[in-house]
């Protein structure tokens, strides 16, 4: 990683497809907001699946990248500068909100229109971790529309999407079932979720585990959850799946404006629900920025539970050693 201490602006960067060896830290101008825009010193930044998978070019023509190119949707800040014409925001707001493929950053430069305030008693990392899994989870949840009477599957439940699925199914009185490994039973439980281990013979352990009969199946993590669902005699119109997710994802990081805004009201009404707690965001990695590899190395395990954050300002990267910090660590030892 290229860094200097004296630069004002550090972004992540990629110019070829490939692994997180791709991943720089470059440095850059600092950005001047223009009009209707404002300059935000971020201070945490989530990491996510659909980021890994564009930067090892998996979707070709479909989402096509020009290098170099940066990466990053979600962020919490500080708001540094204004553009003319802005009016909701202050220099020094603390707010929340989406970027296009640029949060990896210290500061980065986004439409007035993509930041929401953010709530006081919401951590810089939830609040940076929050817009691009609570857009996919909110989505899957009205498509469902679990409510009370309804029983819900949904799968790789202890993750960061399936979690906050999960709060936001509980908050509409579904009882929910959550797919995971045995080591996330008890934290499955802990947020009033029915944990089943996914693999061979899924169906079965559901219908054990389930009241009655299972009325809904967010499906976030592919393979054989489709099978399964039909298998469980779930209609059609109330079966989410994994690809329907990858698409609202796709939508997320490079809207349209008229996108943008909705995501904005989505990212608020979210924000809400964390700050009265009933949508809880485990973080369990929290990775100074200049670990922005090994954050990404320990996503594509596909093991975390809840969210792992970049820290933008982390006082001393050394303290925590180059891996950062995980709370993990009966995951790293059973691996
Ligand atoms: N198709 C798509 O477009 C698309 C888009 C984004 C993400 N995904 C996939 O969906 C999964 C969840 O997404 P996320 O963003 O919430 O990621 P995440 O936070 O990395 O999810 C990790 C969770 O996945 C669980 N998991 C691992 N293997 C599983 C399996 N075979 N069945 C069910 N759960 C399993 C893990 O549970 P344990 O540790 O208990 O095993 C862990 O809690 C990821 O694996 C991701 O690659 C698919």
């Amino acid at each position: 990683m290229r860094h200097s201490r004296r630069s004002p602006l550090r972004t992540v960067q990629f110019d070829h497809f490939g692994g997180v060896e791709a991943l720089e830290l470059v440095e850059m101008e600092k950005p001047v907001p223009g009009p209707g825009e404002v300059l935000v010193e971020v201070l945490a930044a989530g990491v996510n699946h659909i980021e890994a998978f564009l930067r090892q070019g998996r979707y070709g023509e479909d989402f096509p990248v020009d290098f170099p190119s940066g990466q990053g949707s979600d962020f919490s800040g500080i708001v540094r500068g204004i553009g003319d014409g802005v009016s909701r925001v202050a220099k020094g707001a603390e707010v929340m909100g989406h970027a296009e493929m640029c949060s990896h950053s210290n500061y980065i430069v986004v439409p007035e229109r993509n930041v929401v305030a953010k709530p006081r008693n919401l951590s810089w990392e939830v609040a940076g971790a929050l817009f691009l899994a609570g857009v996919a989870a909110e989505d899957a949840v009205q498509a469902v529309h679990p409510g009370p009477g309804d029983t819900v599957v949904i799968s790789a439940a202890a993750g960061g999407v399936g979690g906050i699925e999960a709060h936001l199914a509980l908050h509409r009185g579904a009882t929910v079932i959550g797919t995971c490994g045995a080591r996330n039973f008890d934290y499955l439980r802990n947020i009033r979720v029915k944990p089943v281990l996914y693999g061979d013979g899924l169906a079965d352990r559901i219908r054990a585990a389930a009241p009655g009969p299972v009325t809904a199946y967010i499906d976030n993590f592919g393979g054989d959850n489709v099978s399964v669902s039909e298998e469980l005699g779930v209609a059609p119109a109330r079966f989410r799946s994994s690809a329907d997710r990858l698409a609202v994802e796709m939508r997320a990081i490079r809207p349209t404006p008229e996108q943008a805004i909705e995501h904005t009201r989505v990212l608020a009404k979210l924000a809400g629900l964390a700050a009265d707690r009933v949508v809880n965001v485990l973080i369990s990695g929290f990775y100074p920025f200049a670990s922005v590899r090994e954050a990404f190395d320990d996503l594509e395990k596909h093991h975390a539970r809840g969210k792992i954050v970049l820290g933008m300002n982390a006082v001393d990267s050394s303290y925590h050693g180059v891996s950062g910090t995980k709370l993990r660590e009966v995951l790293e030892d059973s691996d």
